[in-house]
């Protein structure tokens, strides 16, 4: 049964392209697939439960990728939450898997059509409501590659369209070809390289989706000062870790990933956590 006490409601709201209202706090589907991202898990029937769990706690957006598995997030999400009544799911093209965990960058427009087309069918929609160029690839001219999303978009087999791994100056380039709806780079409260495209996201009402939010379940295992506030709190260091990322920024859209749903509920309840201002303080003076 699910408790109603216990939603990402909780995290409030943020305007997808100034258009869709998407709940803040999201979910990741990168690790319901097999080691090294790929292939199928042990235990897909548990991946499918959390999945299908995720209206239940209020989660209406959902972050994959085509590469992630390959295929075989997409796919799983469309067994589990098809025909996707109230709930954004955005996928990624433009990285190559040659084997587990091998990642390379095609951004030939000509692949990166072929991908959203083959999303398209994974998930078995008509249009994808997010699509995010997974990287830009240093071989291929930019301008050529938001050509290309710019493409995707005219031609209505994606609603939105977003980056990954970019710096404010490609955020600009691109947006000369389309309007970028989200930026997804890697962030957490252990890890602001990404700082200046935060705050170039904010300026600019463009969605923050911080990947690795975790730290892949890591985070703050040795830091005295999360442990404390988590304490305080009667939570975790990775919930505190959430509710930081929620607190920092309006814009901030955390997508944890699990495949554990007693892991899903812990994360969700994390929305719930509010931090003062003084446990601001001292958590982005420690990470600093
Ligand atoms: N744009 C990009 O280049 C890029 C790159 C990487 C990821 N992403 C996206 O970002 C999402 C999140 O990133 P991520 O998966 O790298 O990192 P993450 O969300 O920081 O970590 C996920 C890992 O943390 C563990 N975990 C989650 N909640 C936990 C909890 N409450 N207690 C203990 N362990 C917990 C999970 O294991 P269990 O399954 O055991 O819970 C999982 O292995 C991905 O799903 C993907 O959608 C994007």
């Amino acid at each position: 049964m699910s408790d109603p006490l216990i939603s990402a409601s909780a995290a409030g709201k943020f305007k997808l392209a100034g258009e869709v209202d998407i709940t803040r706090l999201g979910y990741g589907a990168m690790r319901i697939t097999g080691p090294g991202i790929w292939g199928p898990q042990d235990n897909p029937a548990e991946a499918l439960r959390v999945l299908q769990s995720l209206p239940e706690f209020g989660i209406d957006f959902v972050d994959t990728a085509d590469s992630y598995g390959p295929e075989v997030s997409e796919q799983l999400i469309r067994e589990a939450l098809h025909p996707y009544k109230n709930v954004i799911v955005a996928t990624k093209a433009g990285l190559r898997r040659p084997g587990p965990d091998q990642w390379q960058p095609d951004g030939r427009p000509e692949y990166l059509r072929e991908r959203a087309q083959r999303s398209l069918k994974n998930l078995g929609v008509e249009q994808i409501s997010l699509w995010q160029l997974h990287r830009v690839d240093p071989a291929v001219p930019a301008d050529e590659q938001f050509d290309a999303v710019n493409a995707l978009q005219k031609e209505g087999l994606v609603r939105f369209v977003g980056l990954s791994e970019v710096s404010v100056e490609q955020i600009k380039a691109a947006s000369k070809h389309f309007k970028v709806a989200t930026v997804q780079n890697r962030y957490n409260l252990f890890d602001r390289q990404s700082e200046s495209v935060l705050e170039y996201c904010e300026a600019n009402d463009i969605g923050f989706i911080p990947w690795y939010p975790l730290a892949a379940g890591s985070i703050g295992e040795s830091s005295t000062t999360l442990g404390e506030v988590a304490r305080n709190h009667g939570a975790s260091p990775m919930q505190i870790a959430i509710a930081w990322l929620l607190r920092k920024s309006h814009v901030m859209l955390p997508i944890p990933g699990t495949s554990n749903r007693a892991h899903l509920r812990a994360n969700v309840s994390a929305a719930n956590i509010k931090l003062s201002n003084d446990e601001m303080n001292r958590l982005n003076a420690f990470a600093s």
